[in-house]
Formats: C-alpha cells, sequence, structure tokens
C-alpha cells in the first residue's frame, strides 16, 4: 500500500520548492548586484512557502499517518524513520532561522524582497548584525545537513529500487 494523494502532492512540491531553495541558497554569494536582489526574493520566497506547506504536510500527517511498512527489516525502518523525523525538523527550522536571520539584517521581506513579489511582510525585530551573524551561521550549517541528509534519502530510495526492487518508489508516486 502506498501514500494517499494529498501526502504524495505534498512530497513532490516540496521536492520543487527544495529544487529552488537549495541551489539558489548555494550560488547567492557568488551572484552580484541588480540580480542578488532578485535571487533573494526567489530564495526567500521559496523558503517561506517550504514553511507553510510543511505545517499543512504535519497537520495533515498527524490525522493521516503513513502507510505501514511491516515488510521492511526494523532497522530499515528505523533509519528510514529517523531521516524522514530529521527532514520535517529541518524544513521547519531552516526557514525560520533565514526569516529571522533577514530581519536581524535590516531587510525583512518587503520592498525588493517582498513575499512571492507582492506580499510586504512587516519587520519582527530591530537590526541587530551579530544576531543576524549567529542566525545566518546556523541557516547555512543546517543547509548542508539537509543536502546530507537528501543524499541519504535519494540514496536509499535507489537502493530500494535497483538493489531490493521492492518498490518503494511506487509507494509515493
Ligand atoms: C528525487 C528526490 C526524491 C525522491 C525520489 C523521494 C522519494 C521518496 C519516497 C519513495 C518516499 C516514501 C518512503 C516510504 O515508502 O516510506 C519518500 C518519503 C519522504 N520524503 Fe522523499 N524523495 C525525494 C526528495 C525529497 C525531498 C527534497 C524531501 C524534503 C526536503 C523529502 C522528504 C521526504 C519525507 C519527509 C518523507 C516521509 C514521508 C512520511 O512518511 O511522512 N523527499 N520520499
Amino acid at each position: 500500500m502506498g501514500y494517499a494523494a494529498p501526502a504524495k502532492w505534498f512530497h513532490w512540491i516540496t521536492v520543487a520548492l527544495m529544487l529552488v531553495a537549495l541551489p539558489t541558497g548555494i550560488v547567492i554569494e557568488h551572484i552580484r548586484d541588480a540580480d542578488k536582489m532578485r535571487f533573494y526574493a526567489i530564495h526567500e520566497s521559496a523558503g517561506l512557502t517550504t514553511f507553510l506547506v510543511a505545517l499543512a504536510r504535519l497537520a495533515y500527517r498527524l490525522r493521516n499517518p503513513p502507510p505501514e511498512a511491516s515488510h521492511q527489516p526494523r532497522l530499515f525502518r528505523l533509519a528510514a524513520t529517523t531521516v524522514h523525523h530529521a527532514l520535517y525538523a529541518a524544513l521547519i527550522v531552516q526557514p525560520v532561522l533565514g526569516f529571522l536571520a533577514t530581519n536581524a539584517f535590516g531587510f525583512p521581506l518587503r520592498g525588493q524582497t517582498a513575499y512571492l513579489g507582492f506580499i510586504h511582510l512587516p519587520r519582527f525585530m530591530e537590526t541587530n548584525v551579530p544576531l543576524a551573524e549567529a542566525l545566518l551561521a546556523a541557516h547555512l550549517w543546517l543547509g548542508w545537513v539537509i543536502a546530507a541528509l537528501l543524499v541519504l534519502h535519494v540514496s536509499a530510495v535507489v537502493f530500494h529500487q535497483a538493489i531490493r526492487r521492492d518498490g518503494t518508489l511506487d509507494r509515493m508516486i
């Protein structure tokens, strides 16, 4: 038995958002001048949308638990659950860190970096550069943790697909 349709939608929308947020986050420091603000706007909008989708997804998951995986060895189930839970936590914490960092730097999601280009959010705090730098450092560190978790996650899917041939990918498509 596979995941229900809403769980699949949540999953693949999250994948699409990650495909925007991660690469723009990685290259942003190399972008110069005029284009930089456009990159920030795209990265921050993808990040905040990821946060909103993750909240809706977790609310849905509380009422609709994932399908059984009792055919899998206990160790595999433990590894999968650990990575899945870590990803959920990261999907919530990472956008919050980024959002607070932008506020502490004095660049909230307004003007050129309005959410989705037109939604201007209020400022949540006064400019505080030392705090902003600490939040940004945590945001960068967690970004690499997410990348590592995704390598593990996708490697596991490839392993199930190519070696165990147990239809794990079919549960999510
Ligand atoms: C090409 C990329 C990806 C593939 C092929 C893929 C595939 C899958 C599959 C097959 C499952 C179901 C595992 C099972 O049967 O228990 C799954 C679950 C999951 N995936 Fe992915 N995934 C991808 C990317 C991502 C990304 C980018 C994220 C989040 C950042 C993510 C987060 C999750 C989570 C949290 C679950 C657990 C769902 C639950 O049980 O609630 N995946 N993925």
